[in-house]
């Protein structure tokens, strides 16, 4: 039974990450949960209370790692305690899984690679979009060669839950851009290394080449927030390929009909997320396969990603991602914000 410890009991932690362990009951339990805010934690704790047994509260998780009974951590905190909390663990040997992004500096990611590698941990990165069923689809039509190397990449991830705004063009009060989210101390930056940090690991998964350049623009035009609400990035591979990012605020309605796309020598491949069309070069319509849609949001690639994690750890195989792939979105985040902030292409 895999002893798991829950760090930060926000929004993710309680909505999506909860569910997903409970779907692994017998296999793995939450021992211990903490959060600085007591009754978060409490109301965490009260979704894995079974028969007389409850995790044990901390509101600091130094503590939690220090004292917890426990195997690994889940990370769910702000971004600027992401570096903190994954050294504190993997010095107590702990496996990790932590959401998105890994850390907010690129020392940071450097300090946590070399610690990773040293203490012989799993750490997984929760990047959950690449168990989208069409993006699963996608990488393993791209893997199998069916249409060449992609050369020519796009993703992109925009709101998709706004009430309808008063202001045509403009979001609707909804935006989850505010508290942290809003400072770019804890932020990292704006929602580039928030919401577009997905279409970023997305991209880098497909294309399946190192990335060597980055071209950026971004700006603040419709949230209230220190970081950019928009960004426009471009990334050059060490094969030639090119990609798009785009992500943003900006968008106040939902634009993600066509998630990804991927152009190969011998074909295409795109979709969103749970349509996936593929179309070989020379044929006029496209292939489409449907997958079935998850009722409650996004929380299969959740599921997935947990019980990935759990099975790393069970039988000893790489994460889909772990903590060198974290460092490599990272990399190229940071890289775009130089790119922005100097108004020109950053080499990697
Ligand atoms: N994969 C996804 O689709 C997805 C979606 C949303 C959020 N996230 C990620 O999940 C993480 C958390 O985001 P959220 O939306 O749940 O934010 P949140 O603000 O709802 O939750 C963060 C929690 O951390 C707690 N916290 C703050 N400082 C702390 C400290 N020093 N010690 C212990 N707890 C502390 C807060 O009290 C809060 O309960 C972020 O990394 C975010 O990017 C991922």
């Amino acid at each position: 039974m895999l002893k798991v410890g829950l760090i930060g009991s926000g929004n993710i932690a309680r909505k999506r990450h909860a569910p997903g362990w409970q779907k692994l009951a017998g296999q793995a339990i939450v021992t211990a949960v903490s959060d600085v805010v007591e009754a978060a934690a409490t109301e965490a704790a009260g979704l894995f209370a079974t028969d007389g047994a409850a995790p044990t509260i901390y509101t600091d998780y130094h503590q939690l790692i220090r004292e917890a009974e426990i195997d690994a951590v889940d990370i769910c905190l702000p971004h600027h305690l992401h570096a903190d909390a994954i050294l504190a663990a993997t010095a107590a040997g702990k496996h990790i899984l932590c959401e998105k992004p890994m850390c907010i500096a690129i020392e940071e990611a450097d300090r946590i690679v070399e610690a990773v590698d040293r203490a012989g941990i799993v750490y997984m990165s929760g990047h959950n979009e690449l168990f989208y069923p069409a993006v699963a689809g996608a990488k393993e039509l791209l893997d199998r060669g069916a249409l060449g190397t992609p050369f020519i990449l796009r993703s992109h991830e925009f709101p998709t839950g706004y009430p309808a705004s008063a202001v045509p063009g403009r979001p609707a009060e909804g935006t989850m851009m505010v508290g942290w989210r809003a400072n770019r101390a804890t932020m990292g930056g704006g929602v580039l290394i928030d919401k577009g940090y997905h279409p970023t690991y997305i991209l880098l998964h497909l294309a399946g080449a190192e990335p060597v350049e980055v071209t950026a623009m971004g700006g603040t035009y419709v949230a209230q927030m220190d970081g950019e609400d928009t960004a426009l990035v471009m990334v050059k591979f060490a094969n030639g390929a090119i990609g798009q990012i785009f992500t943003g605020e900006g968008f106040a309605f939902p634009a993600n009909d066509a998630k990804f796309h991927a152009i190969g020598e011998r074909g295409e491949v795109y979709g969103n997320r749970y349509d996936l069309y593929e179309k070989p070069r020379g044929f006029a319509e496209p292939s489409r396969r449907s997958y079935p849609v998850e009722p409650v949001g996004n929380q299969q690639t959740f599921d997935a990603t947990i019980h990935h994690f759990y099975d790393s750890i069970a039988t000893g195989r790489r994460p889909i991602q772990d903590h060198r792939d974290g460092r490599r979105v990272l990399q190229v985040i940071l890289a775009a914000y130089r790119s922005i902030e100097e108004g020109k292409t950053i080499t990697l």
